[in-house]
């Protein structure tokens, strides 16, 4: 499970560019000293549109579900939602197999469904990303099915074949597979196929242009539509040495290294720029940002136009161990890695998604004591760091994991596989199921709780996942009425961050860097300056301010109270607070 979770968070990277000359990002604004643009200042909501909300009864969230809730959405202040994969998909992965890349999914709706919620985000100003998963195609994707048929079909070379007469092809870790085989036999054609991920998502060979001009055309397609950014899925591993020689001893350690960021990687990059990025006003993020800073800037630097935007992992993986985290390696990782990026490149800022439990859960204090100041205090923390934040559905409220306790009761592939593979190992099956409970994929995933009526609100039906039982307490109309509620905070935060560019632009300082509960920092931008305390910790925490630091009234502060005296500060457990400098 260690070892799934790893390579999961090392993965993967993306898109565009070119040597033409840039038509998008037509805001740009090249005389200002910092590169403004508008995919810099946004906020943007992540939705996994099964656990959205539900309008057919069939327990999985669908497009009308989002339609309906539009104007929620907009009352967050947010103004781009990212949606994880919609296409048709057998579901093996969550519509992370697709299976025609031109369809909308069976029970999300249809493409009339998709053009009015685009129509509808456009109308309030909400610029939509779609979600582009072309590292691996769905076995069930037209391409695949003629590829396997004969070894002389037109598709074979969509996909990666080694023909089992040259002998078994060198050992490559599936990410997915219950063996953690990534080579499966093809009886059909006495072959194996390469599949990083499950043997239901088969990944596609990008050495072949067909397929690249396949992936161009869907994107085009989508741009066509509208679409203002695209997610790359799992886009480092898109090139790969396609030779597959062994791997060295350690490999685990450097899985990118062997497994992704190819040799061709970036004439991909730049060839899709071309062909797609620098053809409308539309953004790429990349998920992965390699294994160095020296990878992710060969991503996202703006001189290079390839792409504009990457996540890296490494922050969210502090949080990793069963056994809590140091807040020391915490803002060590993000202050690294803002300095990497401070005179170039652009980076997320997230601390949830689909593939991790919840926020609260893993980086704050989900007890009923501290669930609400905690929360408050990681949206803080997210909007107040340089970068694009990346908000997840549900963590607005201050949602919590569920912790499943029994192997039934989970739906994720990875979670299932995982323990089957701890099983056939012979591995320690109730350690599995202890990590399985506080960082399962499930955990992020259960539906958003929208009131204290059955399921939450979310469904007249039976939901695919179970809701968390703190819906009663924990939803939308119960926070809506509360002005003190982590939703009321979570807009203010919002707004703040809309209407001071020195929180996107801004240069970043840490303060106090040995200060065991705190994260301080100053973000600075001509001529203003602010100040952002964070204190990570259950217990109070005191704080001598430097002569340098003068305060105006706090701009924002997640209680009721602020301790203060001259330059002694004293911090509640997890408060947040944001003052203006003078
Ligand atoms: C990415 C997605 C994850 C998916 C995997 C395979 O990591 O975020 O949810 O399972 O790619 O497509």
């Amino acid at each position: 499970m260690k070892r799934i979770l790893l390579l999961l968070a090392l993965l993967i990277f993306t898109i565009s560019c070119g040597d033409v000359e840039k038509k998008s990002n037509k805001n740009d604004d090249l005389n200002n000293e910092v590169h403004r643009t508008w995919w810099k200042e946004a906020v943007i909501y992540q939705i996994y549109p099964r656990s959205f909300k539900d309008t057919d009864g069939d327990g999985i969230g669908d497009l009308k579900g989002i339609i309906e809730k539009l104007d929620y959405i907009e009352s967050l202040g947010v103004n781009m939602v990212w949606l994880n994969p919609i296409y048709s998909s057998p579901n093996a992965d969550n519509g992370y197999d697709i299976s025609n890349y031109r369809e909308i999914m069976d029970e999300f709706g249809t493409m009339e469904d998709f053009d009015l919620m685009l129509r509808e985000m456009h109308k309030r100003d909400i610029k939509f990303v779609m979600d582009v998963v072309v590292n691996h195609s769905s076995d069930e994707h037209r391409w695949f099915q003629e590829s396997r048929k004969s070894r002389d079909n037109p598709y074979r070379d969509y996909y990666h074949w080694w023909p089992a007469e040259k002998g078994k092809p060198n050992y490559r870790y599936s990410l997915f597979d219950p063996k953690g085989e990534a080579w499966k036999y093809d009886s059909i054609t006495d072959a194996y196929y390469l599949h990083y991920f499950s043997q239901k998502q088969p990944d596609l060979n990008w050495e072949n242009p067909k397929v690249r001009q396949e992936v161009y055309d869907i994107m085009k397609f989508w741009a066509e539509k509208g679409v203002d950014g695209f997610r790359l899925d799992a886009f480092q591993f898109v090139s790969k040495d396609t030779s597959f020689p062994p791997l060295p001893e350690g490999y685990e350690k450097e899985v990118i290294k062997y497994y992704g960021m190819g040799p061709n990687l970036h004439k991909y990059l730049k060839e899709l720029n071309k062909e797609v990025l620098s053809q409308y006003d539309v953004f790429a993020v990349s998920e992965g940002a390699g294994s160095t800073f020296e990878d992710a800037h060969s991503l996202v630097d703006a001189d290079r136009n390839e792409l504009q935007m990457a996540y890296h992992f490494e922050g969210m993986d502090v949080g990793n161990s069963l056994d809590g985290y140091k807040l020391s390696e915490f803002k060590e990782v993000y202050t690294k890695w803002d300095s990497a990026f401070a005179e170039k490149g652009w980076l997320s800022i997230f601390l949830a998604n689909h593939d991790v439990p919840r926020m609260v859960s893993k980086f704050g204090n989900d007890s009923p004591e501290f669930r609400k100041a905690s929360s408050k205090m990681l949206n803080t923390f997210i909007l107040s760091m340089r970068g694009t934040p990346y908000c997840y559905y549900g963590d607005e409220l201050g949602m919590t994991n569920i912790g499943f306790e029994n192997i039934e009761q989970y739906q994720d592939i990875v979670a299932k596989n995982g323990y089957e593979k701890t099983l056939n190992e012979g591995g320690d099956i109730s350690e599995y199921m202890a990590r399985l409970k506080f960082l399962s994929r499930d955990n992020g995933r259960t539906p958003m709780q929208w009131n204290d009526s059955e399921h939450a609100g979310f469904t007249d039906g039976t939901p695919w996942l179970p809701v968390n039982d703190n819906y009663k307490t924990v939803n939308v109309e119960a926070e809506e009425k509360d002005p003190n509620s982590c939703l009321n905070y979570f807009r203010k935060m919002v707004d703040l961050r809309m209407n001071y560019p020195v929180l996107v632009y801004g240069d970043y300082k840490l303060l106090f860097p040995d200060h065991k509960q705190v994260y301080a920092y100053t973000r600075e931008l001509e001529g203003q300056k602010m100040l952002v305390l964070l204190n990570f910790s259950e217990q109070t925490a005191n704080l001598e301010l430097p002569d340098n630091l003068t305060l105006n009234k706090p701009l924002i502060n997640n209680l009721e109270e602020l301790v203060q005296e001259g330059s002694q500060i004293e911090l509640q457990a997890y408060q947040a607070v944001i003052f203006d400098l003078k």
